[in-house]
């Protein structure tokens, strides 16, 4: 299609319960940045739902991301065919609606994969994931998540880059030489919790999480892209074996949210999103979660807003999001629930009072009786008020409902946008070969005070400085790349590129973002690192 140039809403399915002159209902794209909620039991639609979202999306030049979770959504990068399964309800569903744009089309599409088998490897470093999102993903405790804190500070200071996880495995093991120093400096490390952390370490390893960790680290731009026709590309994370280790998923999801953030520049609202995100299972990213981690998830959800990132929740029951999180999703697509349990019934009742009521629409009662592919719909107008809720026939999707054969996944790999830029690992210098050369350096040098005497090798000059240079470079660039993205890198405790030098980079992008911008996005990133970190 690509005609994104012009459209100003996309068509998501006919109001009035599917009465011929029903209301249309349309997501103002101006408005598509103010999140979303995809709700319903199992096998009510909510996958088509966000299928037909997702191409829309595209169509108009919005970039999508998605995480397949049951492998179903990988079809979109294929037109629907009249043979398939679903040709007979779509076909009807699209007649019932009178959509005469329903044609089968496909989407441009890019696979990405943590594990770097059904797509491109998705991998970021471990300073970048920063200790509150570690801490989640290890099911750290408070006193494990403290110590973890430290250690990333000490590596900080120590100018160790902490990039995959055997560079955490070693500074682990030599904080842990250094346990009584560091206690009398920034309290208690114990041997005990750092053996704790070093055991849950092991675990994740064992998910799969060394090969996230690491290098080329995901640029977000690569997901932001449009091809050739102005559609923006469909970034497909697989899910289907990430969901064996939901913790992993979740987190990766939220970080991956979180560089989002850092990493776009303040767009306000724009005409249409940069990117739409769709969190599936999204109960996950918020069982047992502690109380801190939803807080900042909501300043997460909150913030991206304005970076032009709409973020949309899927998920079966809408009570499994959190009232603080719930409340900014403006765009709502409630699938049918049942009312079996009395949580079934809660959620029934919030679900019902959450919308703006329509006098036509018995809200509670229309929940529970709704079909297959209709939904209760209530989505930002132009002005940012929310409609009236109408019983809406949601619109059947072009591409194929469905998974991709190996052998088509394997054809739409080879012509991925971004093929060969993730696929290799690199290793370069970082904590764990410094800390290795540092032992080594250590023995040689006792063997050389036994040889010649202390006196002589004390005079002699320090080695291993070249992790300093790379680190200053490092600095250096992130200070020349965004003051707004160090302040923003508070937001989960991540640190910034820049780590080692990392106080240095946020005095000059203080003074990077007065020459800029003047008194007001000064204020704006000390407001936002003052905000943020309490
Ligand atoms: N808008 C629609 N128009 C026509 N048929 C639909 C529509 N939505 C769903 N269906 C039919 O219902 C089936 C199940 O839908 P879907 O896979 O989206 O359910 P789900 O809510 O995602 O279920 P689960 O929770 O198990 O993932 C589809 O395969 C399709 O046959
Ligand atoms: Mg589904």
């Amino acid at each position: 299609m690509g005609n994104g140039g012009e459209a100003s809403e996309i068509y998501i399915g006919l109001g009035g319960g599917g009465a011929a002159d029903g209301p249309r209902q349309s997501l103002v794209l101006k408005r598509a940045n103010r999140h979303g909620l995809i709700a319903g039991a199992t096998g009510t639609g909510k996958t088509v739902t966000l299928q037909g979202l997702a191409e829309s999306f595209s169509a108009v030049g919005v970039p999508v991301f998605v995480a397949d979770v049951k492998g179903d959504l990988s079809g979109m990068a294929m037109a629907g065919s009249p043979t398939a399964k679903t040709h007979e309800p779509f076909s009807k569903r699209a007649a019932e609606i009178g959509d005469g744009d329903w044609v089968y089309r496909d989407n441009p599409v890019i696979f990405w994969d943590l594990f770097g088998e059904q797509g491109h490897p998705v991998r970021t470093t471990i300073s970048e994931m920063g200790p509150l999102l570690l801490a989640r993903l290890m099911g750290l405790n408070e006193t494990q998540e403290g110590v973890l804190n430290i250690v990333f500070r000490f590596a900080d200071e120590q100018g160790m880059l902490l990039l995959d996880l055997e560079d955490l495995q070693s500074m682990l093991a030599y904080t842990s030489l250094h346990a009584a120093d560091l206690t009398a400096k920034y309290g208690n490390v114990t041997k005990a919790s750092i053996g704790a952390i070093q055991r849950q370490l092991l675990t994740l390893e064992t998910q799969g999480g060394a090969q996230f960790f690491g290098e080329p680290a995901l640029e977000i731009d690569d997901m932001m892209q449009c091809d050739e026709q102005g559609r923006g590309y469909i970034n497909i994370l697989a899910a289907d074996k990430l969901m064996a280790s939901p913790k992993l998923y979740a987190t990766f999801l939220l970080w991956l949210l979180a560089e989002m953030f850092e990493t776009l520049p303040e767009v306000g609202d724009p005409e249409k999103p940069k990117l739409v995100f769709f969190f599936d299972e999204a109960h996950l990213l918020f069982d047992d979660a502690p109380k801190a981690l939803i807080d900042k998830i909501e300043q997460v959800v909150r913030l991206i807003r304005s970076k032009g990132v709409g973020v949309y929740f899927v998920t079966q029951n809408p009570i499994d999001v959190p009232e603080e999180v719930a409340g900014q999703l403006g765009n709502r697509v409630q699938h049918a629930l049942r009312a079996f349990t009395p949580r079934d019934q809660r959620a029934v009742k919030a679900a019902a009072d959450t919308f703006r009521q329509n006098p036509t629409v018995d809200v509670a009662r229309a929940i529970t009786e709704l079909k297959v592919g209709e939904a209760l719909v209530s989505l930002l107008l132009a002005d940012g008020a929310p409609s009236p809720v109408e019983r809406t026939l949601i619109k059947p999707p072009c591409s194929r409902a469905g998974p991709l054969t190996p052998k088509e996944r394997a054809i739409i790999q080879s012509i991925s946008p971004i093929e060969g830029k993730y696929d290799t690992r690199v290793d370069r210098e970082s904590a764990e070969e410094v800390i290795a050369q540092k032992s080594l350096d250590a023995a040689a040098t006792a063997n050389e005070v036994a040889e010649k005497g202390r006196e002589e090798v004390g005079k002699r000059e320090r080695k291993s400085t070249s992790i300093w240079g790379k680190a200053a470079k490092r600095a250096a660039s992130a200070v020349a790349g965004s003051a707004a993205s160090i302040a923003a890198a508070a937001v989960l405790g991540k640190k910034s590129r820049s780590d080692p030098m990392r106080n240095a980079a946020t005095s000059a992008a203080g003074s990077v973002a007065t020459d800029l911008g003047g008194p007001m996005v000064g204020r704006f990133v000390r407001n936002l690192i003052g905000g943020l970190m309490r």
